[in-house]
């Protein structure tokens, strides 16, 4: 049944699938219609690469030939992800080994080098694989680049790896805060660099009041490195006045005896209501975004162990928290479905109106394999199957389009 929004309208269906090859369904897309695009396209591990496109040059025997043609048969693709990406949008795919060089290069052309947000490790397999006689591999990467930089609007923050212990100190009325020096402790910044950063402020630290202009017991503060070199204050004189109420004025005791200096309270919970987030590093770890093994059970609680590889829903929903909870998500190798799921569970999570289109082709599932005993022929009736299940248990509805009628 369709849902109703409060204005009486219909709204977009969360998921949306086309069954088809990427490369005939990705030009049928309107330009700039997608906010965000997740891949996750095959690796190329000699087994699991079986293209039909003509790859011109590509083709040829040995390592070169086999890299060639990968990057051959992701060309296009790419480019056409480009094409259809908003000015603000990101693109993340992920890759193992075996192509991330070439990947690196070939978006490095594609999106420009200048567009890297990062080239993210993501530990999927903690114990590592035991076969080959190399280290015990336990990560593949996430390759991220902005449609174009300066417009992005990506944020790359997440609101859930804050931690309360981060925030160890508590006021009389039970707010949860850390203190920051208010000096900039990068030796970039300093009174040569930054000079209008460079004065000195007013502080009583038996009160812990702090200010701009002397006031009535204040002790001088100048802003100085540990090894007493002059340096500068992060914010401005008219950002301390706004805000004095988050400084606090402390005795502090380092290497060259005791000083007054300056601290910045911040808190757990912004006065201006908005969550506070946490910027976020370039490993994600298997216990934050889940693991092959969990992508396996999450997919078997749905619709049964028929796909081999697939990503957990963690990882793209963590992805997914980096953009703004209107976007509109595109995945064009979608295989089990991951990323359909994934922001359905985002939009339950959070009330957002995310979207998701995902295409995959009729890839013939192996006979004999789960997939094909537990009767899907293709792979795209698997990604079907799932997204009819993730709209039964998680509602958001779900549409299925061709892929002659042009969409976005
Ligand atoms: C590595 S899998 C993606 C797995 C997915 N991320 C998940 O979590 O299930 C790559 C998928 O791309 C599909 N595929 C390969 N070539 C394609 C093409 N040219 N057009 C559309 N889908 C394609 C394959 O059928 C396969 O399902």
């Amino acid at each position: 049944m369709a849902r109703i929004a409060e204005d009486g309208s219909v709204p977009a269906p969360w998921n949306t699938f086309v069954e088809g090859d990427n490369l005939d369904v990705l030009p049928t897309l309107a330009a700039g219609s997608v906010d965000l695009i997740y891949v996750d396209p095959p690796y190329n591990t000699g087994n699991d690469f079986a293209y039909h496109d003509d790859f011109r040059g590509g083709r040829g025997s040995g390592a070169v030939g086999r890299h060639g043609a990968w990057t051959a048969m992701m060309r296009p693709r790419l480019d056409e992800a480009r094409r259809v990406l908003a000015p603000g949008g990101a693109i993340f795919v992920s890759i193992d080994d075996h192509e991330v060089a070439y990947l690196r290069l070939l978006m490095d052309e594609v999106f420009g080098e200048a567009n890297l947000l990062g080239q993210i490790v993501v530990n999927l397999n903690p114990k590592g694989r035991q076969l080959g006689r190399g280290f015990a591999t336990s990560h593949e990467y996430l390759l991220a680049y902005a449609r174009d930089l300066p417009r992005c609007v990506l944020d790359a923050s997440s609101p859930t790896g804050v931690m309360e212990s981060d925030f160890p100190l508590l006021t009389d009325d039970g707010r949860r805060y850390r203190r920051l020096p208010l000096r900039n402790t990068n030796k970039k910044f300093n009174p040569a660099t930054a000079p209008t950063l460079h004065f000195p402020l007013w502080g009583d630290p038996t009160t812990g009041r702090v200010a701009a202009a002397p006031f009535t017991g204040a002790t001088r503060v100048e802003p100085v490195f540990g090894d007493g070199r002059p340096a500068v204050w992060r914010w401005s004189v008219p950002r301390i006045e706004e805000r004095a109420d988050d400084l606090e004025c402390r005795v502090v005791r380092g290497a060259r005896g005791e000083r007054v200096d300056v601290f910045q309270r911040d808190w757990l919970q912004p006065a201006d209501g908005a969550s506070r987030r946490k910027k976020l590093r370039t490993i994600w770890l298997a216990e934050e975004v889940g693991s092959t093994d969990t992508a396996v059970a999450e997919l078997k609680a749905l619709v049964g162990h028929v796909f081999e590889s697939p990503k957990p829903t963690g990882l793209v929903r963590r992805i997914l928290e980096t953009m703004p909870a209107d976007a509109r998500v595109l995945d064009f190798f979608a295989g089990s479905g991951t990323t359909g799921h994934a922001v359905a569970l985002a939009n339950t999570a959070d009330g957002g109106t995310r979207t998701c289109l995902s295409v995959n082709s009729a890839e013939p599932t192996r006979p004999g394999s789960n997939a094909a005993r537990a009767g899907y022929p293709t792979v795209a009736a698997i990604t079907r199957a799932r997204l009819r299940a993730v709209a039964e248990r998680h509602g958001g509805g779900y549409v299925e389009r061709t892929a002659d009628v042009p969409v976005g």
